[in-house]
């Protein structure tokens, strides 16, 4: 194997612009001079995933990994170093260099991933050839797929439609008569885990097959859909699909059926038709519905919803089926359009139809006005929630169903027309659903005052998504989202008043400390003064999070909360101090007297902690 040129792989490190590879799967935002993302690596709804592209590496502290560009394409692509070293060098046009006398004519190491994408190419030539043989089963696959289902031999061979005979090791038979070798078989997800070395048995038996193509158009993966000749599993029933597992290029989550074509003609004019099944986005597509796409076999999740708005479509129009399950299975879509800032629109088929039938059937004017007819996803809630005379309940429930995912919508303006658009649902004025909503976010968050305060005696921390924001944190989002509070704070507060167990205690007394000895500090040298991960991952955190519109406490009422917070629970502290000296008197100890007047100086000072007046605040930094 040719080996690479001392130095190349820093070179090309170098060379990635981490946020340009990072933000091809992550979408960020400027945090301070890093950026900042949802988890690609976990499910979460706290962006905790780090990029500092000066420094290099990114850092994902819900999932704990870290790295450089390289880790990240190794992990996102599921690629051996070799592998990312080649993709990287390709991508960001770098070429590889190699040790002289090694040559360099020879890839490094095929990727193994390369390699699927041509076998499952491969395979779906031979499913298709399968197809188009003369023989009793083929004929079956045939007739289904022209009779039974009303398409084309076009339609076949424009979709690479096949079909995968019910000798169970006809495909391993051909395959290893093309030398493919056996490393790539076993993780072509298409055959199952072999008991005997010699058995590469197919998981496609009997059953018309369709190729599943990713976002870029190539084969990743096939759904065979049961025919009349499909054995049946033992006693059980034989699946009406059987799909692809999970491989290193199938992967169910980032895939929907027919995206690569549906892109092709989506704009910001057009929409997204959400079907679901392979064969209805299909048929939509050969009828002139170019944007149809399927999820793959499974729920529509997140991580899809992010695929079609990466697309920047006008909308999704869903069309899912008239019965209890589709009409289930449409409500639970609202929240992930919404998270994701999508608009969407529902249009409910006719009970026990499916777009395929309905074109079949009826043609493509009644499928284009059932379209016309999709309800806005809150018209359409309210529709399925509310009775024809709306009790003050069942309001509740929309509101209830529409508050978590609002939460989460990262544009206020959208969301401000969404809660408009609830209340003219509700006939209700838009105040009412206004207050309710800003109730609804304020109670979410913990408050540090209605805690009972004992203070955490344990050393770890819990994680950050867990915590109860304490007093601290509070204060330091408070100077991070109005630096003209730093002198104030860094007079009043005295650093024993900071808990230094808790990350943002020891931030504040960081910069509460600069500020007091050099005077205001920016955001950016508030950052400076940060030492490690964990102090880095708090900062960011405070400094992301948005101040929450119409939530009329202003930042610097909420600061002088937290100082409250902090000077009581400093005041009991010395309080208790005080009166063990006083219940346990000692020579060391001050005089009874003299401690009697400190009790009663902290007592009286009690009730009138110290508090920043907007006078008060540094000019603008
Ligand atoms: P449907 O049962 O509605 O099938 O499942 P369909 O798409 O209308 O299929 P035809 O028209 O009967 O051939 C909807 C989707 O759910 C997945 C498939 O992706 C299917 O297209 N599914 C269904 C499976 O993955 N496995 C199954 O056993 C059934
Ligand atoms: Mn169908």
């Amino acid at each position: 194997m040719p080996r690479l040129a001392d130095g190349f792989v820093a070179e090309l490190k170098d060379r990635i612009d981490l946020h340009d590879l990072i933000s091809r799967y992550v979408q960020l935002k400027k945090s301070g001079s890093s950026w900042v993302g949802l988890s690609p690596f976990n499910k979460e709804k706290t962006p905790s995933f780090y990029v500092h592209p000066i420094k290099g590496f990114f850092n994902c502290f819900s999932s704990g990994e870290k790295g450089d560009g390289i880790t990240f394409v190794q992990k996102m692509e599921n690629l051996d170093f070799y592998e990312a070293i080649e993709y990287l060098s390709r991508e960001f046009s770098f070429p590889l260099r190699f040790q002289e006398g090694t040559s360099s004519s020879q890839p490094l190491g095929q990727s193994i991933r390369k390699e699927l994408f041509t076998l499952q190419e491969t395979v779906k030539d031979w499913f298709s050839e399968q197809m188009k043989t003369e023989g009793v089963e083929s004929e079956v696959a045939r007739k289904y797929w022209l009779e039974e289902r009303s398409f084309s031999r076009n339609i076949a061979s424009d979709f690479g439609v096949g079909y995968a005979p019910t000798d169970r090791f006809a495909l391993g038979r051909f395959l290893k008569s093309k030398a493919v070798p056996e490393k790539l078989l076993v993780k072509s997800g298409l055959f199952y885990e072999r008991k005997n070395q010699a058995d590469w048995v197919s998981i496609f038996c009997g059953r018309l097959m369709i190729p599943i193509r990713e976002k870029l158009g190539r084969i990743c993966g096939f759904t065979g859909r049961k025919l009349s000749v499909t054995p049946e599993w033992g006693e059980k029933k034989a699946p009406k699909y059987v799909n692809s597992p999970e491989t290193p290029i199938f992967h169910k989550g980032q895939l929907l059926f027919n995206l690569d074509l549906a892109n092709k003609e989506i704009n910001e004019n057009k929409d997204f038709l959400l079907v679901e099944g392979q064969l209805d986005s299909i048929r939509c597509y050969t009828e002139g519905f170019k944007t149809t796409v399927a999820p793959q076999g499974t729920a529509f999740k997140d991580t899809q919803a992010e695929l079609l708005r990466k697309s920047n479509p006008r909308r999704v129009v869903c069309l899912l089926d008239g019965d209890q399950a589709g009409q289930k299975a449409a409500l639970s879509y609202v929240p992930i359009f919404l998270k994701a800032g999508l608009d969407a629109r529902f249009a409910t088929l006719p009970v026990g139809s499916d777009p395929d039938q309905l074109l079949v059937n009826h043609g493509k004017e009644t499928l284009q006005k059932i379209i016309e007819q999709g309800e806005p996803m809150v018209t359409y809630v309210c529709g399925k929630i509310l009775s024809n005379k709306p009790t003050p309940q069942e309001k509740r429930k929309v509101t209830d169903f529409f508050f978590p995912p609002f939460s989460e919508m990262e544009s206020l303006v959208i969301r401000d027309s969404y809660l408009n658009d609830l209340a003219e649902a509700l006939n209700v004025p838009p105040q009412a659903v206004k207050s309710d909503f800003q109730k609804f976010i304020r109670n979410r968050k913990p408050a540090y005052q209605e805690r009972s305060s004992t203070p955490s005696t344990q050393n770890v921390e819990p994680k950050p998504t867990e915590r109860l924001t304490t007093a601290e944190d509070d204060l330091l989002y408070c100077l991070l989202h109005d630096v003209r509070l730093g002198s104030s704070l860094a007079q009043i507060i005295d650093p024993s008043w900071l808990d230094t167990k808790v990350t943002a205690g020891r931030i504040l007394g960081k910069i509460l400390a600069e500020i007091l000895a050099d005077g205001p500090l920016d955001g950016n040298e508030m950052e400076e003064l940060l030492e490690s991960d964990d102090e880095r991952f708090i900062f960011q955190n405070l400094l992301f999070q948005e101040t929450e519109e119409g939530n009329d406490t202003s930042v610097m009422e909420t600061a002088n909360h937290c100082i409250s917070a902090l000077f009581a629970k400093s005041s009991r502290k010395a309080e208790k101090k005080l009166l063990s000296y006083l219940n346990h008197p000692n020579l060391e100890n001050p005089s009874t007297t003299e401690l009697r007047s400190q009790l009663k100086l902290i007592r009286n000072s009690r009730n009138s902690p110290p508090q920043i007046t907007e006078n008060e605040l540094d000019p603008k930094l």
